[in-house]
């Protein structure tokens, strides 16, 4: 870790290791701009945790430029006095404190603007679609002011390093790329043509702020569409805004139509951004950030050891766990809560209006759910040692209660043990390591292979009993259920090679599709069979893009709106929405339809008079992130 923890200068800031946070949107702003106390917690818990310097997410330089309602601002002077204490936040615990600036551009919709939003060229934005108004010259000119004066706002508020915001789709994106930008004068046409809106940007802040204040670009090098940027098109572009001014750049890929780049799911490689980077490094004078997937402290320190880049932004990463700099300075890797790359932070701001974590279920209410010792240490039984149970076992002990884990399978670990056998969702593993180091490191006693029944209960006599039994494969009610081709995703997601070569899953929800997925890699000729219309239903977009593109390139057969009739000796009959019967040879028929909770104990102990909770899967089949958060806050309740 020795490279990863060397300071490093850019231009009049020298920061302390290579570790950056890149802008992270995180909804906790209000519909106003302002910035509260859960603000102000976030990134304090951010900068404390070791990182050299933190950025603060995008803020809007004018009013048509967000893209939501609850987008950071500095578009005007009232915004100033908010980010500063931000500032002296960062700065407290020992980060630099830096800013970055943005306008949507097209990649806005009039809902949120009440505007027809702004854009080089008269193309709406491929994924929200509707009208854009193309610039003027004046038009841009005036944008141009606006990031002058945010820059200057930033400088006056005290960040120490602004980040112009050039990648992701977003408007200065859209005019470097001929994907977005049609222009035929002075800001279309070449690249010249299409980079001059960044260059007078940089041109103007670097006369706001002055020569010796560091100024970044975050760009897409990658746009992976037709006529998008490329790395080689990028390295002329910032060759020409490396002159106008920008002191370092950030690496990033992807826009609006290709967003799995910019927030790569887990089904892409770590650090898979990094050969861009390099090659950017390479050409330019000028330090480069890499970006994308670094979620591991040695990869991180192997990147700039290897002179790909000269730091590394490690943005889910920290989310997941902020004090992930100092585990990894203090060598204490196996205590670090690994991202996993599920993107909910991605999908919970869009879809719930607030960033949340599977795998840090503190992630936007660092306050309310700090760690308060207890005053009264209970003797807790958790009876399963699933995700749900062993969260509830480690919080409680870390507040002083006296906690037993009981698991009736030889490991801990629950459904994540299944669900963690498909190639691309092994990282799930980490989860599992993460909360089994907590709790050895809490004291929490686990008993394994241990199936607890009322008669343990009333012999253990504790104050507390947590139910964390979890749930159970849903079968059907369908004739031939009971045939041996039959298998449940326990049966197939054992880690042993499938030897059959055809096989059929009932149900296209997320299951099912991983399934199909993990068999068709193996070799086996897949059919998923669902009764709905649509499958991967509850996926999140990014992942669920890249598991139907891996899908097709495997030739998995997709039946929608068809059901389950009859199981036979050899494959299915199902009836699709037509009425019409079609027989499905198969091999193995794989059940892969949801879950039931299993809560036979609770029946049975509810009378005992104990203090009994449930929580994850036995309330309700859910997910590990549902799991976990139940079991955060019941762990800070007793
Ligand atoms: C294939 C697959 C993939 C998945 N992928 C994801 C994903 O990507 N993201 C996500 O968020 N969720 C995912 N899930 C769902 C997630 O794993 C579950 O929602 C989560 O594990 C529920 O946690 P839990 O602790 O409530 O229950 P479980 O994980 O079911 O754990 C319950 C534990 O209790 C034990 N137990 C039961 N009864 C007793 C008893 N009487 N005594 C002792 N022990 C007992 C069981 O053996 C089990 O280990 C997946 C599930 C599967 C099956
Ligand atoms: C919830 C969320 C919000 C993001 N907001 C921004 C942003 O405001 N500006 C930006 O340049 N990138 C943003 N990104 C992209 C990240 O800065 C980073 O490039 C990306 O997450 C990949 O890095 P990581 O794997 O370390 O997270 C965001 C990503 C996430 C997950």
């Amino acid at each position: 870790m020795e490279k990863l923890f060397s300071p490093f200068t850019i231009n009049n800031i020298t920061l302390k290791n290579r570790i950056v946070m890149p802008p992270l949107a995180s909804f906790l702003i209000g519909e106003d701009g302002g910035v509260s106390d859960t603000t102000i917690e976030h990134y304090r818990r951010r900068a404390a945790g070791g990182p050299a310097m933190v950025m603060m997410e995008a803020c809007a330089v004018s009013p048509e430029g967000i893209v939501s309602p609850n987008q950071a601002r500095i578009y005007d002077d009232r915004f100033v006095e908010g980010l500063s204490k931000i500032v002296r936040t960062m700065k407290a615990e020992d980060a630099i404190p830096s800013v970055q600036i943005h306008h949507g551009g097209r990649q806005t919709s009039v809902k949120v603007i009440k505007r027809k939003p702004l854009a080089p060229s008269p193309l709406p934005c491929p994924t929200i679609r509707g009208d854009v108004e193309p610039l003027t010259i004046n038009g841009i000119q005036e944008l141009v002011q606006k990031f002058g004066d945010a820059a200057e706002r930033a400088y006056q508020a005290g960040f120490e390093l602004i980040e112009i915001h050039g990648a992701h789709g977003y408007l200065v994106n859209q005019f470097l790329s001929k994907f977005s930008n049609i222009r035929e004068d002075r800001y279309g046409g070449d690249i010249v043509g299409r980079t001059r809106f960044a260059e007078e940007i940089v041109a103007e802040i670097r006369n706001r702020v002055g020569q010796e204040f560091p100024i970044s670009f975050k760009i897409s090098a990658e746009e992976y569409v037709d006529g998008g940027l490329t790395t080689e098109e990028s390295i002329k572009i910032l060759k020409i805004l490396v002159e106008a001014g920008v002191d370092v750049v950030q690496v990033s890929a992807g826009n609006d139509l290709t967003a799995e780049w910019i927030c790569q799911p887990m089904f892409m490689k770590k650090a898979c951004l990094v050969d861009s980077a390099s090659q950017i490094k390479k050409a330019l004078d000028i330090p480069v950030m890499a970006v994308g997937r670094i979620n591991d402290p040695y990869i991180a320190d192997e990147i700039i050891d290897n002179g790909h880049a000269d730091l590394v932004c490690i943005g889910r990463g920290l989310l997941a766990d902020p004090q992930m700099p100092k585990k990894a300075e203090e060598g204490r890797f196996d205590e670090i809560r690994t991202c996993i790359a599920c993107n909910t932070c991605m999908q919970s701001i869009f879809k719930r209006g607030r960033i949340e974590c599977l795998v840090n279920p503190m992630l936007g209410r660092e306050k309310e759910m700090a760690f308060i010792p207890t005053k009264k240490p209970k003797k807790v039984m958790v009876v399963g040692g699933g995700p749900g149970g062993l969260n509830v076992a480690w919080v409680a002990a870390k507040r002083g209660h006296a906690v037993h884990v009981y698991e009736k399978r030889p490991a801990l670990g629950g459904q994540l043990i299944p669900g963690s056998v498909p190639g691309h969702k092994s990282e799930l593993r980490s989860l599992i390591n993460f909360q089994k180091k907590q709790a050895e490191i809490y004291g929490v006693k686990c008993h394994l292979n241990h199936e607890v029944n009322e008669e343990d209960i009333r012999a253990e006599n504790p104050d507390v009993v947590v139910l964390a039994t979890g749930s159970l494969p849903a079968l059907p009610t369908v004739e031939g259920i009971d045939n041996d081709i039959v298998f449940t995703y326990e049966d197939v997601l054992n880690g042993d090679y499938p030897t059959y070569k055809k096989a059929v899953v009932i149900g296209g929800g997320p299951t099912g599709l991983e399934i199909a997925l993990h068999l068709a890699e193996y070799g086996c000729s897949m059919t998923v069979v669902e009764m709905l219309p649509k499958i991967g239903s509850g996926l999140e977009a990014m992942t669920k893009k890249i598991l139907l593109q891996k899908l097709k390139e495997y030739n998995v057969q997709i039946m929608t709106e068809t059901r389950l009739s009859k199981i036979e000796d050899d494959g299915v009959s199902v009836v699709d929405k037509d009425g019409m019967k079609l027989f499905i040879e198969a091999e193995k028929v794989v059940i892969a339809i949801g879950t039931r909770p299993y809560k036979e104990l609770y029946e049975k102990i509810k009378s005992l008079g104990y203090e009994i909770h449930q929580i994850g899967d036995c309330l309700e089949p859910g997910t590990a992130k549902t799991a976990i958060f139940e079991s955060a806050v019941l762990g800070r309740k007793i």
